[in-house]
């Protein structure tokens, strides 16, 4: 390989984030490379959650005066640092799909007379479509989809709200925040960013790029667990504007007045539903707890220097094994790799799989390797790129049980 194993382990000892892994449980002989998918379990969650657990046994109903009512709002505000919002910005809550919901009808709403235009990009996370598709239906609105890889600014007339990714799910291709939310503001339309690539993968800076509205999952690159809650922010001053459509007893002024009529609370309250799970959020704020302390742009520095150690280790097999790189540009990515293998994608992610080397697969023929600087070490990365190299020169992704589907990729 053009990169040897003793420069890896060299960038290891210069690793100002090399203590964080320690505090990671990491099967043993597993190179996790889909931390971009379900991030790993830090320690320190599963103490809390076993502390819950106890909790909820010794105090029952108790518990929900003992910090778990105001759970949401308290992740909420450990969690806006790392995305560059500020106090009160940030409310953690169900899962992206439902606040992309909650914030096009915010936005809509505001408009007063039924109709409006919600513009989602072609080639995003389907969800993103889905729920605009779905919003539309059930109002007036149209929804319409910015064709794959067009400019934006051509497709802005007439459109209210636009659903975004900073970085794409499949390419990694990383948006330029502030300049597009210049842009959108300046056709006198919204943007709602989804950060779910792109939180805990760089230095995120929401309040700087002057956005108004986001969403992410915590259950990628900031290690909250399966399933773990989902996050809105919306800028104070846009926080009082309307009603979100979602209007359950959660967002409510006074949720324990049992007022038969909806008032929605004055602040980002507002953007939370129903009753969430005390355990899925202990794990999390365990999680959160870590975050506070990584240098967000020491993380960039090892994010981009994995993944390009990566891509030089494997850059002379791309072209005989028929796979191309589409990974953007360093300072236009996010953290992962992405390579195309058309006819053989889906069997060398599944072979290296079986040789405990986890990255993902996504149709048509896309590997994706997640880079996450907090548990992986560059020599990992190193020897991760060795197993890829051996599957495809040994030609064992050629074996059958290598093509057996099954329902998650
Ligand atoms: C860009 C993007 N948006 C949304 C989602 C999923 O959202 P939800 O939390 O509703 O499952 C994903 C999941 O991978 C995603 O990559």
């Amino acid at each position: 390989m053009a990169v040897t194993l003793d420069s890896a382990r060299e960038l290891d000892r210069q690793d100002p984030l090399a203590t964080f892994k320690e505090r990671f449980a990491l099967p043993e002989d597993v190179l996790y490379l889909d931390g971009n998918s379900l991030g790993a379990q830090p320690l320190a969650a599963r103490k809390a959650v076993t502390e819950t657990m106890d909790q909820w046994r010794d105090e029952l109903i108790k518990g929900w005066n003992q910090g778990w009512f105001d759970a949401p709002e308290r992740l909420g505000n450990l969690l806006a640092p790392v995305i560059g919002a500020g106090e009160g910005e940030v409310v953690v809550t169900d899962n992206i799909t439902l606040n992309i919901f909650k914030l096009l009808g915010y936005i809509i709403g505001q408009r007063g007379d039924g109709g409006g235009v919600v513009l989602s990009e072609g080639g995003n996370f389907p969800t993103d479509g889905y729920i605009a598709q779905g919003f539309s239906r059930f109002g007036g609105h149209q929804h319409r989809f910015l064709p794959e890889g067009a400019s934006l600014e051509a497709h802005l007339d007439g459109v209210d709200v636009v659903v975004l990714s900073q970085v794409n799910y499949r390419t990694g291709a990383l948006r330029d925040m502030a300049a597009t939310t210049r842009l959108v503001h300046a056709h006198g339309a919204e943007v709602i960013w989804d950060l779910a690539h792109s939180a805990g993968a760089l230095p995120v800076d929401l309040n700087g790029s002057g956005a108004r509205y986001a969403v992410g999952c915590t259950y990628k690159y900031l290690n909250g667990g399966p399933g773990a809650p989902a996050f809105i922010y919306v800028q104070r001053g846009h926080q009082n504007s309307g009603w979100q459509p979602l209007s359950g007893w959660h967002g409510h002024v006074a949720p324990f007045a049992f007022e038969a009529d909806y008032a929605p609370a004055g602040d980002i309250t507002r953007f939370r539903t129903g009753t969430h799970s005390a355990l899925a959020y202990s794990a999390l704020e365990a999680s959160l707890a870590m975050w506070a302390e990584v240098d967000m742009h020491a993380l960039r520095d090892k994010s981009l220097a994995m993944s390009e150690l990566f891509r030089d280790c494997l850059a002379d097999l791309l072209e005989p094994y028929d796979i191309t790189d589409i990974t953007p540009a360093a300072g236009e990515r996010g953290s992962q790799v992405s390579l195309v293998a058309a006819e053989n994608g889906f069997a060398i992610v599944q072979a290296l799989i079986a040789r405990g080397v986890i990255g993902d697969y996504r149709e048509p023929g896309l590997m994706r390797f997640g880079f996450t600087p907090l548990y992986l070490s560059f020599e990992d990365v190193w020897q991760a790129a060795r197993h890829f190299r051996e599957v495809l020169e040994s030609g064992e992704y050629r074996e059958s049980r290598f093509k057996v589907r099954s329902a998650v990729t």
